[in-house]
């Protein structure tokens, strides 16, 4: 696909849509006026007449429009300019964009109300234009054998700016691609993305894109002594992997460290899932593909800052080799914890990842897990739950979401949460009371990160959608990648 800005009116632009984005205010600004008084007035009468008002996400088809050199005009709404962010900007545009897509071969012209211009950096409005034409043919239906959805031949942003704005399409282009990836993978089913498929996946990319790889099959994890990895994989057929990402884009500095569950299917194992809450859990493996896409996005955007990335992969199933309730079980940093439910598995893989990565050296650690039901009903299927060990890490992943649009909110991490994690018969249990799930599961990961300064985020809400919506298809959301991008570039700016 072809992307690129043009100083061009909109109206002569030619393609085969021109999609213009429109606020809701009484005067729209002066780029829509243009291309409304090239068509004589007609976008003024639909408003009056109340048949377009522009509102978030409103889109309206108008073909074989005179006037304009594109053939049709798709008009979107941003809702009133008092409201425009980048997250309802970046909204409306994928609405646009993904309508277009609906069609082989379409070229696509984009413009905004002057209110867009002039509330965001054109930096922001161009890689935000990149990322998103990138995405926008990507959908849940990867197996189907005619997918709804077409990449789209060119895309051209009508922006008149000073500022170079080639670097901001690049970067927009590099998020947009591992975006697509982090869907795809979190879209593919469990009997296609095993852990070792996900794995060579892993591998391949990283070759491509020059990260170092290294993974760990079940031996080396055995002498790595990744007993709660390992007790998790165990009841499924398929064997576990742990995968090692490195990129070297600095000689010295922090070192950063991801860690990503990849949990390719969880089925509770024998705290079996009811069917209604099992059906997609073939995502349970978000974390690790969007740590997967951290760093190839930090690699292919050249950030100079030293940076490990660890996917533990694992199935969590039933059979005769599964590990039980009860069992007493022994994690690499030597901690035995007492199994009170086989459902709470992520914390165990991301026990033993974790303390790997301390192990090798992380000093800055994070970590991305689709862990808990219960954050999902604290914060609802848009946010993240951020889970501090270190505040400062913490504010800095904050602000970096903030930047970019997503969802970031800190949960608390009060002592009193870690003494419901007491057993009678080991060092501690892998669940708590019912109360304060999403905390307690945080508190179990936090034993495993001495040495760190760390943070823990809940992604099980933002990574999936239940539902499909005009900006995004169900399935995959890629949610919270842009903000782990951002954390990272900021790292990089300020090393
Ligand atoms: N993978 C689930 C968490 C989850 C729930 C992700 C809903 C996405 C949507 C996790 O392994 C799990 O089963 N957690 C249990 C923990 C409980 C047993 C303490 C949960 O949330 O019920
Ligand atoms: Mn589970
Ligand atoms: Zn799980």
């Amino acid at each position: 696909m072809n992307i690129e800005t043009t100083k061009q009116s909109p109206a002569t632009c030619k393609a085969d849509w021109l999609i213009l984005l429109t606020i809701s205010d009484e005067t729209p600004g002066g780029t829509v006026a243009e291309v409304d008084a090239a068509i004589g007035g007609r976008l003024a009468t639909l408003r009056e007449r109340g048949e377009f008002r522009a509102e978030k996400n409103e889109t309206l088809s108008l073909y074989q429009v005179d006037g304009i050199a594109a053939a049709n005009l798709l008009l979107v709404g941003v809702g009133s300019s008092d409201g425009l962010n980048l997250r309802t900007f970046r909204q409306a545009l994928q609405c646009g964009l993904r309508t277009c897509c609906q069609r082989k071969d379409q070229l696509v012209a984009v413009a905004f109300d002057n209110a867009v211009t002039d509330s965001l950096p054109a930096s922001v409005v161009a890689q935000t234009f990149a990322e998103s034409a990138t995405i926008a043919a990507t959908d849940a239906d990867i197996y189907r054998r005619k997918p709804a959805r077409h990449e789209l031949t060119a895309a051209t942003l009508c922006m008149v700016t000073d500022s170079p704005v080639d670097s901001a399409l690049q970067r927009g282009t590099v998020i947009g691609t591992r975006c697509s990836m982090v869907k795809q993978l979190v879209n593919r089913t469990a009997n296609d993305l095993t852990p070792e498929a996900f794995a060579t996946f892993a591998a391949t990319e990283a070759a491509n894109s020059g990260v170092e790889v290294e993974v760990l099959h079940q031996d080396r994890l055995e002498e790595e002594r990744m007993g709660a990895l390992l007790a998790v994989a165990q009841g499924s057929a398929l064997p576990p992997r742990l995968v090692r990402l490195t990129w070297n884009g600095a000689d010295s500095g922090t070192e950063y460290a991801i860690v990503g569950k990849g949990v390719t299917f969880d089925s509770g194992g024998y705290s079996i899932k009811p069917s209604d809450s099992m059906v997609s859990m073939k995502a349970d493996m978000a974390g690790a593909a969007t740590a997967l896409g951290a760093v190839l996005a930090a690699a292919e955007l050249k950030l100079p800052i030293r940076l490990n990335v660890y996917l533990g992969l694992v199935e969590n199933m039933i059979s005769g080799s599964a590990y039980r309730l009860g069992d007493v079980i022994t994690a690499r940093n030597g901690t035995t914890i007492e199994i009170h439910n086989t459902d709470a598995e992520g914390r165990l893989v991301m026990a033993d990842a974790l303390a790997y990565a301390v192990d090798n050296g992380a000093e800055k650690l994070i970590d991305m897990a689709t862990l808990t039901g219960a954050c999902v009903v604290a914060l609802g299927e848009e946010i993240t739950g951020v889970f501090a060990g270190c505040e400062s890490l913490q504010a800095d992943l904050v602000a970096a979401a903030e930047q970019v649009g997503e969802y970031f909110w800190p949960m608390p991490m009060h002592d009193h949460f870690a003494p419901l994690l007491k057993s009678k018969v080991a060092d501690c249990r892998n669940v708590g009371p019912r109360w304060g799930g999403a905390v307690t599961a945080a508190k179990f990961l936090q034993q495993f990160t001495e040495g760190a300064d760390w943070v823990h985020l809940d992604i099980a809400g933002p990574s999936w959608a239940d539902s499909a919506n005009g900006w995004q298809d169900a399935g995959g959301t890629a949610d919270p990648l842009r903000s782990i991008v951002a954390w990272l570039d900021n790292a990089a700016a300020s090393s």
